[in-house]
């Protein structure tokens, strides 16, 4: 999955100066006279494809907006769904299967104006809410905070717009305790404003578990789901909806007492995975130090049920999700109830996670000496296997680290063309990466096209190189071929050089 490499260029994007789109709006609530409508607020990683999903719904014919912002960074994806071009490309090819589909019944349409949340029944909130970090000279996690400046203007707009008896799904993950202390009393001062009933609307949370890759659709439709409402007349409301949209067939829907609850649900699962993936980073140096494979050691121990979650090493964690959530969690307990503690293991498994990198970049002058002269060739600039996914990426450091040495860099990934973060693009054919003659190959995202057979044949036809393994990717018997031409480290194993 990528972000599709922006179709329409900045000087096509002729943002409107009046943001005023009410006529096409208008329009399309016309054309789908009799259905319900879904606004979908936020049209990234998650909006874009709920807003698909709400389009391709199981029980309901819905007519779904999407609404992102009026700005450079974002308003081509606006313009690019209203073009039937989907900003997202993904190796799920149920979504272009759901885009055409939506195309074909007309039932989606983008904008950026917030009238549109006056025509919905049900209004789903996917914007993103951001922990700003600070860090120490040693990279250590020095302070975060949480601003909710941006996530309270954007429910403020809701709240201007909404009719009375709205549903308002909020999905972004929000430090806890936020659709009580935070959305509920915006849109009861906004509807307040308006003359408007408070009796009707309905406000409620259910968490995104969706997994952008080959399953994109399904981890959203197909995939266990925990709701609730402010009140029961909220969970209800939102009940109901899911069951238009999600396979109850397949899996189960979880109603929790509240939203408090439902909120801690999201940011404590993500905080028990990094958590265990900080875990594993102090093993892997003890098992680099000891001489043993963690990998071995991590895969017997796996055979025991109760412990079959436990972690392999890595490179670092990456994504929007696991680097904030338990951040998010910490800020909540003591800014939206009154705790003096924070959630101290939770902050330091962030923190842990965020030095993955370097510890790899240890490792790789540890065991290989002076970089410096060396032309590096990266494969996998994303953060996890067969996703193009680059925010929060771990290799970025990770590359940084070998940047400063002076040693050349060249990167490679088969799922990202254009790498938005460092404003570059990445060579996504791996025979230029291999024609430009490495002298050591760092292995820095799972993708499997990497295991082939086809990509040991070619890493054996290069020059005798160095192979520094940050992910575990190869099986002993590729290590065993791979070991007769080059010097090969795996990251938490101490017992290959
Ligand atoms: N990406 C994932 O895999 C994933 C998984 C589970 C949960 N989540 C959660 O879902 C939420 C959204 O994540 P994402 O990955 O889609 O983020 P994203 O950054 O890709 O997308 C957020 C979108 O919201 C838009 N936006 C911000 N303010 C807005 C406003 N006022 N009005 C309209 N649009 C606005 C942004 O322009 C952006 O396009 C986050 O809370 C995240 O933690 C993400």
């Amino acid at each position: 999955m990528e972000v599709s490499k922006n179709p329409i260029t900045l000087e096509e994007h002729n943002i409107p100066s009046e943001l005023d789109n009410s006529n096409e709006i208008i329009e399309f609530i016309r054309q789908n006279k009799g259905k319900k409508t879904v606004v979908v607020q936020g049209l990234g990683f998650v909006g874009a494809v709920m807003a698909l999903v709400c389009a391709n719904a199981l029980t309901e014919e819905y007519a779904v907006i999407g609404v992102d912002l009026p700005s450079e960074k974002t308003f081509w994806k606006i313009k690019s769904i209203n073009n039937g071009i989907f900003p997202l490309t993904a190796d799920d090819p149920k979504i272009a299967e759901f885009f055409e589909s939506a195309k074909e019944k007309r039932n989606l349409f983008a904008t950026y104006d917030p009238i549109a949340y006056k025509y919905a029944d049900v209004i789903i909130v996917d914007i993103n809410l951001d922990v700003q970090k600070e860090f120490d000279e040693k990279k250590f996690l020095k302070s975060f905070d949480v601003n909710l400046d941006g996530f309270k203007a954007a429910i403020e707009t809701i709240g201007r717009h909404c009719r009375e008896d709205v549903l308002i799904l909020v999905e972004t993950t929000v430090p806890p305790g936020t659709c009580e202390q935070v959305v509920r009393p915006i849109i009861e001062k906004e509807l307040t404003r308006r003359g408007l009933t408070l009796k009707k609307f309905r406000l409620g949370h259910s968490y995104e578990r969706v997994m952008p890759g080959p399953q994109y659709i399904d981890s959203i439709r197909e995939f266990p789901r925990v709701y609730a409402g402010v009140d029961k007349c909220s969970s209800d409301a939102v009940e109901s909806f899911l069951k238009t949209i999600i396979d109850i067939s397949k899996c189960a829907l979880t109603r929790l007492d509240h939203t408090n609850a439902t909120e801690i649900a999201k940011v404590l699962e993500n905080s028990y995975r990094a958590l265990n993936i900080a875990f594993a980073v102090e093993w892997s140096r003890f098992a680099e130090e000891a001489g043993v494979d963690l990998y071995a050691i991590v895969n017997a121990i796996r055979d025991r049920p109760t412990h079959a979650n436990l972690m392999y090493p890595g490179i670092g964690v990456g994504g929007y999700c696991l680097t904030k959530d338990p951040l998010l969690a910490s800020w909540a307990r003591k800014y939206h109830f009154g705790s003096k503690s924070d959630l101290a293991m939770s902050i330091n498994g962030v923190s842990v996670n965020d030095q993955m990198p370097f510890f790899a970049f240890n490792r790789l002058v540890e065991v290989f000496g002076d970089i410096s002269e060396k032309k590096v060739v990266f494969l996998g600039v994303s953060y996890r296997g067969d996703v193009g996914d680059t925010r929060y990426t771990p290799v970025e450091p990770l590359i940084e680290l070998v940047r400063k040495t002076g040693a050349s860099i060249v990167l490679h990934d088969p799922f990202v063309s254009f790498w938005e973060e460092q404003n570059c693009t990445i060579e996504m054919n791996i025979n230029t990466i291999f024609s430009y003659d490495p002298d050591l190959i760092v292995i820095s995202a799972g993708h499997s096209m990497y295991t082939k057979q086809s990509t040991i044949n070619k890493l054996m036809s290069l020059k005798s190189s160095l192979i520094y393994d940050t992910v575990g990717l190869f099986n002993e018997e590729q290590l065993t071929i791979l070991q007769t031409k080059h010097k090969i480290s795996v990251l938490g194993r101490g017992d290959l050089i």
